[in-house]
């Protein structure tokens, strides 16, 4: 029987068939894009670099080799590969559970195309088990703290987290 992580190698592996040859890729974060990342490096010779979501990633990515490019510089991306924390029947999802999440929305919005990458321990019929992240400027935390709350949420500051740009996330 396949364990999760095979699961996690094996949906990273089928994301390549949407790989465009000569294209950059654009790539999320997560355990499940490390996988991804790590089958990106087999075919690295067949495209011309990436664009990243996080740190993370693009030490990775460099660490095969593969160029990775600020998404400032690029204007269109034919893909962009990431995970999910939970996937709802209707295709919903909850996201940014990497603290990746402002970034990975710029580089998904520069990309034609999203192609999801999640094993079966991602899919819920309801939304919610996982708690929504949101990133924040660190002068805004209280203040965005008490909307949700005010909303009907329950805010925690996730402590001692900064974000790549910066940002605190609040579960
Ligand atoms: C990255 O911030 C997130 O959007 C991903 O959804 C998430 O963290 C997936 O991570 P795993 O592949 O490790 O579950």
């Amino acid at each position: 029987p396949m364990n999760q992580q095979d699961l996690k190698a094996l949906v990273a592996k089928a994301a390549l068939a949407y790989i465009e040859p000569g294209s950059l890729v654009g790539v999320g974060t997560g355990s499940t894009v490390d996988c991804f990342i790590d089958a990106l490096a087999t075919i690295r010779h067949t495209i011309s670099g990436a664009v990243s979501s996080s740190e993370r990633s693009s030490e990775r990515l460099r660490s095969h080799g593969i160029a990775v490019f600020d998404s400032n510089t690029v204007e269109r991306l034919p893909v962009y590969v990431d995970g999910a924390d939970e996937i709802d029947p209707a295709g919903n999802m909850i996201k940014g559970g990497g603290a990746a999440l402002t970034r990975e929305k710029i580089v998904a919005d520069v990309a034609a195309r999203f192609i999801c990458i999640a094993d079966e321990s991602k899919q819920v019929q309801r939304l919610g088990r996982f708690p929504l992240p949101v990133e924040v400027i660190p002068c805004a935390t209280a203040q965005v703290a008490r909307a949700l709350d005010a909303l009907g949420g329950r805010a925690v500051l996730r402590d001692g987290v900064i974000t790549d740009n910066g940002g605190r996330i609040i579960d």
